[in-house]
């Protein structure tokens, strides 16, 4: 068995770790917004003027902070004045994207802002460049953030919202180099500066804007962006999804995969950390001082779809594999945070690597949302620089992952073993010698591909790990493919 030394350093200066790096994104795609939030208010499931209470009381408890709507791809053809008014009167459109479906616009604009108001979180929205018009995205703003007497604020009113909501985030378009409009980075960004500045500020709310980034490893996109528009932003956005051998069209399977698929995406997973630095260190040129944000705001596995599903929806099941693969995300983004303050993970509901699965009324949580749920300490807690000593599990992938942080007096190590057959000892360091556990919990399944199913929901969820804490020191051992996550105080 082979032994990692995780030794704690905590520096006065460190900064926090910002909880938007917990972020999510829900797109009007497969049965995320319909079914997975949205039921209607004359549903059988138990629903909040139409939004699932099981959904909100599951997003409460991860502390999800930002959600990102309407797309993706969705964004850029999406008119937002279909989706306001009476329901019964909104006209439908053909969802071309994502499975050529009728979208009946009953989930528009109020009913988003009234998820993000019952989840606790802040609205991310993002606007139509690819189709729509800047007179459609500067009414968009108006109509959702105007305290005054003016057209849209009134047309919000006679909707039934008398006061503005407060909106944080807004996104001048979607991967525009694609799905967004095929356009070159010279271009969209003039287009960026135009849009840009009718995305006004109304009254006391302040947004922030973010102009479309990269795919993947597209630095030239970046460099012109940064080039051209960086006065105008405050932050840039990176697309970066994990898929088996880095090859785009997904291949494989989300469940069922050997030894080299495993390491094939754990290998893709460590890659995000690698595009985050260059993508960082573009952006340090212009922008020194890290003013911008570098917002991950699509990441995660993506796999051909569950056999018998609409190819369209891009439903998949999610394992053990999957919760490494965001712990290994998750740890990567704590060591980036002075520059990447916001990630969104792809999706939040029923689509790719998902919190949450839905079937009519059941509801179960994956892998990856355990995943989540042990790492909430870490939300907006002091990052703890770690001296990391471990092997290799696989060529380029180290034995361990880990991550700590301290919050109210309160220090949390997770730490995760990406070796699929191998147990580790771990001997953690550098606490205080007064240090006691009072929470430890672990994750894994009886395999790494084992996952929840609607009828064996709490396969891989988090248990208690029997763990102390002596003179400052811990030792334990992790077994294979599992995530550990250790709360200390004193
Ligand atoms: O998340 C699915 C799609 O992936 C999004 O709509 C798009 O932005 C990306 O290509």
């Amino acid at each position: 068995m082979s032994i990692t030394k995780i030794t704690l350093q905590p520096k006065d200066d460190a900064p926090l770790i910002p909880r938007e790096i917990y972020s999510q994104f829900a797109e009007h795609l497969g049965r995320c917004i319909y079914e997975g939030v949205w039921v209607g208010e004359d549903s059988p499931i138990p629903n909040t003027r139409g939004i699932r209470n099981d959904v909100v009381t599951a997003l409460k408890n991860i502390k999800v902070p930002v959600i990102r709507w309407p797309g993706g791809c969705f964004a850029d053809e999406y008119h937002w004045m279909d989706g306001i008014g009476p329901r019964e009167e909104r006209p439908s459109m053909y969802n071309s994207h994502w499975g050529g479906v009728v979208e009946n616009n009953h989930f528009g604009t109020h009913e988003f802002l009234d998820l993000c108001e019952q989840v606790g979180a802040e609205p991310y929205v993002c606007g139509n460049v690819g189709s729509g018009t800047v007179k459609e995205m500067s009414d968009w703003v108006e109509y959702m953030t105007s305290p005054a007497q003016s057209p849209m604020a009134n047309l919000r009113r006679k909707n039934g919202r008398e006061e503005p909501w407060k909106l944080t985030y807004f996104g001048v378009g979607n991967e525009s180099w694609g799905c967004g409009g095929n356009m070159r980075p010279e271009f969209y960004a003039d287009l960026y500066r135009q849009y840009n500045t009718f995305v006004r500020t109304y009254g006391p709310n302040k947004i922030t804007r973010f102009a479309c980034g990269a795919n993947v490893a597209d630095y030239n996109w970046t460099t012109v962006l940064m080039d051209r528009a960086h006065t105008h932003m405050d932050g840039l956005s990176l697309h970066n999804y994990t898929i088996l051998n880095q090859k785009w069209p997904p291949s494989g399977s989300a469940t069922e995969f050997g030894t080299q698929e495993y390491y094939s995406i754990l290998r893709a997973a460590i890659n995000t950390e690698r595009l985050v630095e260059r993508h960082s260190a573009i952006m340090d040129i212009k922008d020194p001082g890290k003013r911008i944000n570098l917002v991950v705001d699509e990441w995660g596995t993506w796999y051909p779809v569950e056999p018998g599903t609409n190819p369209g929806f891009l439903y998949q099941q999610n394992t053990v594999r999957d919760a490494l693969v965001a712990s290994v995300h998750l740890d990567g983004f704590h060591r980036h945070c002075e520059r990447v303050r916001m990630t969104n993970i792809a999706q939040m509901i029923n689509v790719l690597q998902a919190m949450i699965l839905t079937k009519g009324e059941q509801i179960i949580m994956t892998p990856t949302y355990w995943v989540f749920e042990m790492y909430v300490p870490h939300q907006d807690a002091k990052r703890i620089h770690l001296q990391l000593e471990t092997g290799e599990a696989d060529t380029g992938i180290p034995a361990v992952s880990a991550t700590a942080s301290q919050k109210d007096g309160k220090i949390t190590v997770s730490a995760s073993n990406l070796d699929i057959a191998q147990p580790q000892t771990i001997e953690i360091s550098g606490l205080p010698t007064s240090a006691k556990v009072v929470r430890a919990r672990i994750l894994a399944g009886p395999t790494v591909q084992s996952h929840n199913t609607f009828d064996e929901p709490e396969t891989v969820q988090p248990v208690a790990f029997d763990v102390t804490a002596s003179e400052g020191r811990i030792s334990l051992e992790l077994p294979p493919a599992s995530i550990v996550s250790i709360e200390l105080a004193g």
